[in-house]
């Protein structure tokens, strides 16, 4: 039944000239039919550059709105309107403005986890995967950084010459991991690597051999000389960990490691809305021009 689903949406896929996005969180069967599946920002920069009429978005709400802000000409189609992040709900542009008046100047450095309103109302994007680089590219030797403060936090301490304004949203799914529950595995797998998530809370980042994006994680696990690795992320990175290392073991460091909204679209859910061509992701006009900015600034950065 789901080959024949697989092969409906390939075919609609050609179809439609669409091209199929997911991020690395997605379940395991939506990751095997993408055309592309990668972290925010390898997402964020095949959402500007391809040249399919329609767009796919496997992911949450906010990598969907990123896509129709970059490439406003293409449809973009999110298979589950209900596939939100939390974080990104954590801070408004009204509450950034207010922010900012408080430290009139400092430039605002927000994490792609946002609403388009509010990367509307700030200076430059970033990712997990560039934080660091979009922090050390700004000038100023003071940044107001929003929403994630593991984030944050984690990026503040390579730049300790810069001051850090931190806003505190988190994310629900990385901070559900305890230090207590990484240490567990530790101890039941002496010898394995410790990698995780800059979103973690910082007692579980300080204890990690490595912290970076989900993609980092695809490129540290390949080359590192390891065979055991614990891994601090959202489950649904396993999928291609383990199809990319077969002769390595990756153990998730704790169950809560689930998000509730990346597990949401399922393979059902993309022929629908290839059926359907619906729901689809727009953002006003008003709203686009200024968050494109900040996105076009981040894509800016030079990467290495
Ligand atoms: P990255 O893939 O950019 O590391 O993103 C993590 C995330 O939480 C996306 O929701
Ligand atoms: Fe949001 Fe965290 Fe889920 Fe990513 S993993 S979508 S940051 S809640």
């Amino acid at each position: 039944m789901s080959d024949v689903m697989k092969q409906q949406i390939k075919d609609l896929l050609k179809e439609r000239n669409a091209v199929l996005l997911a991020h690395n969180y997605m379940r395991d069967e939506v990751q095997e039919i993408a055309d592309i599946t990668g972290d925010s920002l390898a997402l964020s920069i095949e959402a500007a550059r391809t040249d399919a009429d329609v767009i796919v978005f496997c992911g949450v709400h906010f990598m969907a709105e990123s896509a129709a802000i970059l490439s406003p000409q293409k449809k973009v189609l999110l298979p589950r309107a209900d596939a939100g992040c939390p974080m990104a709900d954590m801070v408004t542009a009204e509450e950034l403005e207010a922010l900012r008046a408080k430290h009139p100047g400092v430039p605002v450095v927000t994490y792609v986890n946002s609403t388009a309103e509010v990367k509307a109302h700030s200076d430059i994007c970033c990712t997990s995967a560039n934080a660091l680089k979009v922090a050390q590219s700004l000038p100023d030797n003071e940044l107001i950084f929003v929403p994630d403060r593991n984030l944050g936090r984690w990026v503040a301490r390579f730049v300790p010459e810069k001051k850090f304004i931190f806003w505190e949203g988190f994310c629900p799914t990385h901070e559900r991991m305890t230090l207590a529950a990484v240490q567990q595995k530790k101890a039941e797998h002496p010898g394995a690597l410790f990698i995780c998530h800059p979103e973690s809370a910082p007692e579980v980042s300080a204890i990690a051999d490595h912290v970076c994006s989900t993609s980092g994680m695809y490129e540290y696990c390949r080359t590192s000389p390891a065979s055991k690795f614990i891994i601090g992320t959202e489950a649904g990175i396993l999928y291609q960990l383990r199809l990319e290392n077969p002769g390595k073991e990756f153990i998730l460091a704790s169950p809560a490691l689930f998000c509730p909204n990346m597990k949401l679209t399922s393979l059902e859910d993309v022929l629908l809305s290839l059926q359907t061509m619906s729901p689809v992701v727009t953002v006003p006009e008003e709203i686009r021009a200024k968050a494109k900015r900040a996105l076009d600034r981040m894509l800016a950065v030079p990467r290495d």
